[in-house]
């Protein structure tokens, strides 16, 4: 079936369907990933003495609070104790008793303040001593006039508990979220997960997820919540796009198996540095197909011209646009099969490119190859949903009765379309003819 009749298909199931309809819940589709806690601003607090932790008070021990001159003490600065004096002495302070003082909401008892100081978020600096060295403050420590104590605490704006690190400084646009799974956008040049530091490595796809996904409510009967939510399958660092992510247990089961049995389909654009030869067997909608092994395993890829460029730097100076089909899911599979059975490297590939003249001044601007369109059997939907008009997903009935769901990104990368003009305008003139 051709594609306009298949989105006409897609149309008709849509609206002629009389169920109920039930929307996914939780989209917020096209909105980049967004902080939770608008109040705290991370980067404006000071770091505390943990990972995660960040000074959200400071006490200096002044004046205010109670250190006074005292002529009984040899006109030296001691505490007045008159108002507790059941708990300390002028010359003894202890940090539980300083923070009673200091902060009596936080801490009415000196049980309270003995807990937090247990809890090891108190933090003392010896400004008495002229140092500056930040301590963990302890139970048993005194305080002295103009000492500084700061409290610290666990921050995060995540939406999933108890993290330990900050968000990473990227965007992940989320283009499809329910309870069970979700389809973001990863950015060219972010890895999809990083096995140092228990993969919670900053700048990686799984490490920005729970910043960016809700945790599922919990109503989902035996269906287990992963503790954080988790990508599925993987994409190049250096490809861009939609990305797969499972939030329960049952749905990366069921996604993984649908990955595995080859019921997810993908739609790749690239820029292919030259003039691919379809041979003439292209079908009558434009595609041919690659079958030829990648690293000795059976590799499938259907791909069709888009769009051309002249280009004075690429070979056969031509740059070529294409959409790949990739059937099979081999390691660099589409980076394999345009280099080698098309003999056309996608634009930016350093590692399949071949390094020659041309490929080196295609280097500069990362990899042209997006993961731009993706279908895959819904792991819980029964009814079919009618999302809103303008959102960059849909779903459909497939002939086994399953909900497809089918994603895309609203847009090819900007650089995808630069690339082409600019490559076609210096091409228009430098070679007219003068
Ligand atoms: C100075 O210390 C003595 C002994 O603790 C106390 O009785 C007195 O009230 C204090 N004076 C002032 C002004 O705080
Ligand atoms: C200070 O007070 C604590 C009890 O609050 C006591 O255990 C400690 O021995 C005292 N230290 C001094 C130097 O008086
Ligand atoms: C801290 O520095 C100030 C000014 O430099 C000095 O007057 C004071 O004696 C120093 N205090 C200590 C405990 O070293
Ligand atoms: C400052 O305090 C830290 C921690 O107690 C200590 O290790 C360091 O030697 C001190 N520095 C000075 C100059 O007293």
């Amino acid at each position: 079936m051709p594609p306009p009749y298949a989105l006409l298909f897609v149309l008709f199931l849509l609206t002629a369907s009389t169920k109920a309809f039930v929307l996914p819940r939780l989209n917020h589709h096209r909105l980049p990933c967004r902080l939770h806690n608008d109040v705290v601003n991370l980067d404006e607090l000071d770091p505390g003495l943990d990972e995660g932790f960040y000074i959200i008070k400071s006490f200096p021990a002044d004046a205010d609070f109670g250190f006074r001159r005292n002529k009984s003490f040899g006109d030296n600065v001691v505490f007045d104790n008159r108002a507790r004096p059941e708990l300390t002495t002028p010359t003894n302070v202890t940090l539980p008793v300083a923070l009673m003082v200091l902060d009596p909401p936080t801490y009415p008892s000196l049980s309270a303040a003995r807990k937090a100081c247990r809890k090891g978020n108190v933090i003392l600096i010896r400004t008495s001593q002229n140092n500056s060295t930040r301590i963990r403050g302890r139970a048993g420590d005194r305080v002295h006039p103009a000492d500084t104590i700061h409290i610290q605490t666990r921050l995060s704006n995540s939406f999933y508990p108890s993290l330990t690190y900050a968000k990473p400084a990227f965007d992940l646009p989320v283009i499809y979220e329910d309870d069970e799974i979700a389809i973001v956008d990863k950015p060219a040049g972010i890895v999809t997960y990083s096995h140092r530091k228990g993969g919670h490595g900053r700048m990686t796809v799984r490490a920005a997820l729970p910043y960016c996904l809700r945790p599922p409510r919990n109503s989902n009967g035996l269906r287990q919540i992963l503790r954080r939510p988790s990508p599925v399958h993987r994409l190049d660092k250096a490809t861009s796009g939609l990305m797969v992510i499972a939030k329960t247990k049952g749905a990366m089961i069921d996604l993984s198996k649908s990955f595995a049995e080859r019921s997810v389909s993908k739609t790749y654009t690239a820029i292919l540095n030259g003039l691919p030869d379809d041979d003439g067997m292209a079908d009558d909608d434009g595609y041919t197909l690659i079958n030829q092994p990648v690293v000795g395993k059976e590799a499938i890829t259907k791909w069709k011209p888009l769009q051309y460029s002249k280009s004075l730097k690429a070979n056969n100076n031509i740059l070529t646009m294409v959409e790949f089909q990739p059937k099979t899911g081999r390691y660099h599979q589409l980076r394999d099969h345009s280099a080698n059975a098309l003999s056309c490297p996608i634009v930016g590939d350093t590692e399949h490119d071949g390094g020659t003249e041309s490929a080196l001044k295609f280097r500069e601007n990362g990899m042209y190859l997006c993961s731009n369109k993706i279908t895959l059997p819904h792991p819980t939907l029964v009814d079919l949903p009618s999302p809103p008009p303008d959102a960059p997903y849909s779903f459909h009935r497939s002939d086994d009765g399953r909900i497809l769901l089918s994603a895309a990104l609203p847009s090819i990368p900007e650089k995808f379309n630069k690339l082409m003009s600019r490559e076609q305008q210096r091409a228009e003139k430098y070679s007219s003819p003068s």
